[in-house]
């Protein structure tokens, strides 16, 4: 009965991930992964012996407040925090698997006598470790605190404490069991990853954190499989299967959509410095809402290309709403979404789901990159990096080499912006210096609103 409830849970998780990767069905898949999760849960709990035992109570206790923590902070963040609570859950998902580690050594006082256990055990203490402290400078990064600038030290220190977990492992593996402390390598092994995480965390910047994201997304999956091991059960092993799996494949997408090599991004290496001119000497040519209306009402195809500014406005629904007004006027208007817009895998096309966009309308960058010319205007909303010409020309810009959506080759470009910040990598974006480009400033939603009303009026 309790391995029936197990592979339901198992089926059901695997399902929930299969809807997910269909925007109609991703609301569904999240609800069928908890239901599954919660399955698991009711199964363990009725399959373990808990008599004269408050370990019942103290499991439901902690569920209940979980459980209200989770729904309390979810629905109050704001949709733009969203990806740094992704990174928190990502961060306590490893410190979830470090503290079983450490619990069933120091706490229940397991002995590890076989090495592939206390291997098991020590990788464990290593991915949670590492994807804990990890995803909490990523957290930080994210939500634009002010952290050390990458330098030479942090990656010589990565460099130490990497070189004395290799030697701890290595020390363990051929070293007799009676020689080896266990509890004191595992000990050594955590608080050597914790650090890590700190510094394999803090020099990846600019373009690159993307790949950072996904690849500690699939380190929290890693650890959870290692504990799954070591405690035998079967649920937390499939779930960490599919995390650390599906975690991998999305990190090796995000390095081809960035066109880095993993090992160039886990080494901190940056293309440029980004200095190809000050801020404040690009000269930005405006543009009125009334005049961006009449140039889409004489267009015949129109993109919008949008980007982390549109999930700031909460633009979407105006974005459909335009849509629809250029759809009745004649006006093909399609998304093009870049790999990377936004803050979190999948931002843009959450968004335009939850607008019910169809998802006909909206295309990949490759799709469309090579006849971009075809556009008569081009809507960059709340995008910036992801346009920015530099990267394709500029070897000194910090994300040279990152494809772009080339929409400076459509006839007329609109960037809805509020002033003339840079975006998340601090790069100059050269697309402003364009002919063909034009700055509507102002919040993207009142910006819209006014685009709307104007084709209204004509
Ligand atoms: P960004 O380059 O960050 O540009 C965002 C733009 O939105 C800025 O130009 C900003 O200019 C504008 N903006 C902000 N609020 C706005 C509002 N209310 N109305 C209108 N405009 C607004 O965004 P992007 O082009 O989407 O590029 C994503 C960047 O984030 C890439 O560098 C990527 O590597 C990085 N990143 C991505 C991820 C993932 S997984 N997607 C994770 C971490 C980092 P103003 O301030 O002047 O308005």
């Amino acid at each position: 009965m309790l391995m029936f409830a197990y592979l339901a849970a198992t089926v059901g998780l695997v399902q929930g991930l299969k809807f997910m990767g269909d925007p109609a069905k991703a609301k569904m898949g999240n609800l069928v992964a908890a239901a599954s999760v919660l399955v698991a849960l009711v199964a363990l709990v009725l399959g373990t012996s808990w008599q004269g035992s408050s370990n019942l109570l103290l499991l439901l206790l902690m569920m209940v407040i979980g459980t209200v923590i989770g729904n309390v902070w979810s629905n109050r963040v704001a949709m733009t925090a969203m990806p740094q609570l992704v990174s928190i859950f990502n961060g306590l998902g490893g410190a979830c698997a470090t503290v079983l580690g450490l619990n069933q050594v120091f706490g229940q006082g397991t002995m590890v006598d076989d090495k592939l256990g206390g291997s098991v055990l020590l990788l464990t203490n290593l991915f949670g470790a590492v994807a804990f402290t990890g995803s909490m400078i990523a957290y930080l990064k994210l939500d634009g605190r002010k952290l050390p600038r990458p330098a030479k030290v942090q990656k010589t220190l990565a460099q130490i404490l990497l070189g004395i977990i290799v030697v701890v492992f290595g020390y363990y593996l051929l070293m007799p069991v009676e020689v080896t402390p266990f509890p004191l390598l595992l000990l050594v092994v955590t608080v050597a990853a914790l650090f890590y995480g700190v510094y394999f965390a803090l020099p990846v910047g600019g373009a690159d954190m993307p790949v950072m994201i996904s690849l500690l997304n699939a380190l929290s999956g890693v650890a959870t499989l290692m504990a799954g091991l070591v405690f035998r059960d079967p649920v937390m092993i499939i779930g960490g299967i599919l995390v650390g799996a599906t975690g991998i494949i999305l990190t090796l997408q995000m390095c081809v959509a960035m066109n880095r090599s993993l090992s160039g991004v886990l080494a901190g290496k940056f293309s440029g410095s980004g200095t190809a001119k000050a801020e404040g000497e690009q000269e930005l040519t405006s543009i009125t809402a009334v005049e961006t209306a009449s140039l889409l009402a004489f267009s015949k195809q129109v993109a919008v290309v949008p980007g982390y500014g549109m999930a700031v406005a909460q633009a979407q629904r105006e974005c459909f709403a335009l849509q629809e007004l250029l759809r009745q006027q004649g006006v093909d208007m399609h998304f093009i979404i870049h790999p990377v817009a936004g803050r979190m895998p999948g931002h843009m096309n959450v968004l335009l789901a939850e607008a019910n966009i169809p998802y006909a309308s909206v295309k990949e960058m490759s799709e469309v990159n090579n006849t971009m010319e075809h556009y008569d205007t081009v809507l960059v909303i709340g995008a910036n990096d992801v346009v920015n010409p530099a990267a394709e020309n500029d070897p000194d810009s910090p994300i040279y080499g990152m494809p772009i959506i080339r929409a400076y080759k459509a006839k007329q470009v609109i960037v809805l912006k509020r002033s003339t910040a840079k975006g998340y990598s601090g790069a100059v974006n050269t697309l402003f210096d364009r002919q063909n480009c034009k700055v509507l400033f102002g919040d993207a939603k009142s910006s819209l609103e006014e685009i709307i009303n104007e084709l209204k009026r004509i």
